[in-house]
């Protein structure tokens, strides 16, 4: 079934002992060294798209919860060292609605390529692990983010040395991810380029236009990144997987509870 949607011709993840399979892996593993980043452009293929978001739809439209934020590019209260007025730690605003695996209807597509055994070898390939595994917790293990017209990501750094999404649908206008790589260090934080960042003044910033259907897999710990507020009445819908190398993550009921309003 998942040969009917997902096109295995062009990204052959099903096949990474094939000549064509290891050129992949190579092509992915280079765009990550260079860009800090890779995509699989069209890995849904568009006839899959429509179905896919509508199997989720009445769940988005019932029963999201509608994560709002102020935070500043850290996600914490004070950095040690910083004037709480330091530019680098303006006040920005994250709003979306977020659904969890154990929300969406078990033949959705994106939890079967989730749990497709093919997608955790592949990726662990990409990023130069022995194994990835999926995550045991029934809330965190996927989500689908749906940002509606005026909703964004704003900046951030991400937790995890890695971030694997899957867009569903594209907005109209608006909603374009826009990144600036190497921003800090492990050893420099850099908060007057930071600070330049927010302020709009980086000339180094970059954006990275998505289709839906594209597997995007992203590095962005040191890298800033922000999804711009969603124009118009198509909202653009995302899904987030996560993989560990560890088997059977769980987060804590603080963690769930903080990122989708409950505990279980
Ligand atoms: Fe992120």
């Amino acid at each position: 079934m998942l040969n009917n949607d997902l096109d295995l011709e062009r990204h052959p993840l099903d096949g990474l002992d094939t000549p064509a399979g290891e050129a992949l892996v190579a092509r992915c593993r280079s765009d990550l060294a260079r860009n800090g980043m890779f995509n699989l452009e069209g890995l849904i293929r568009p006839a899959a798209l429509p179905r896919a978001v509508a199997g989720l739809r009445p769940v988005l439209d019932s029963a999201a919860f509608e994560h709002k934020r102020s935070h500043n590019i850290y996600f914490r209260k004070d950095i040690a060292g910083l004037a709480p007025d330091h530019p680098a730690l303006r006040q920005v605003t994250t709003i979306n609605h977020t659904i969890c695996a154990d929300q969406m209807p078990a033949d959705t597509l994106v939890l079967q390529i989730y749990e497709w055994p093919a997608m955790a070898a592949f990726l662990a390939a990409t990023m130069g692990k022995p194994r990835l595994h999926t995550m045991a917790d029934p809330l965190a293990r996927v989500n689908v983010m749906e940002y509606r017209a005026g909703e964004a990501l704003n900046w951030h750094f991400d937790r995890s040395e890695f971030t694997t999404t899957l867009l569903l649908q594209a907005p109209e206008a608006g909603g374009v991810f826009e990144y600036r790589s190497d921003l800090r260090t492990e050893s420099n934080p850099n908060y007057a380029g930071v600070a330049a960042l927010i302020e709009g003044r980086d000339p180094q910033l970059k954006t990275q236009p998505l289709a839906a259907g594209t597997l995007n897999v992203f590095r962005g710990k040191n890298t800033a990144h922000r999804v711009t507020p969603i124009e118009g009445k198509i909202p653009r819908v995302i899904a987030v997987f996560s993989y560990y190398e560890q088997p059977d993550v769980m987060f804590t009921p603080e963690e769930r509870t903080g990122f989708y309003g409950r505990a279980g």
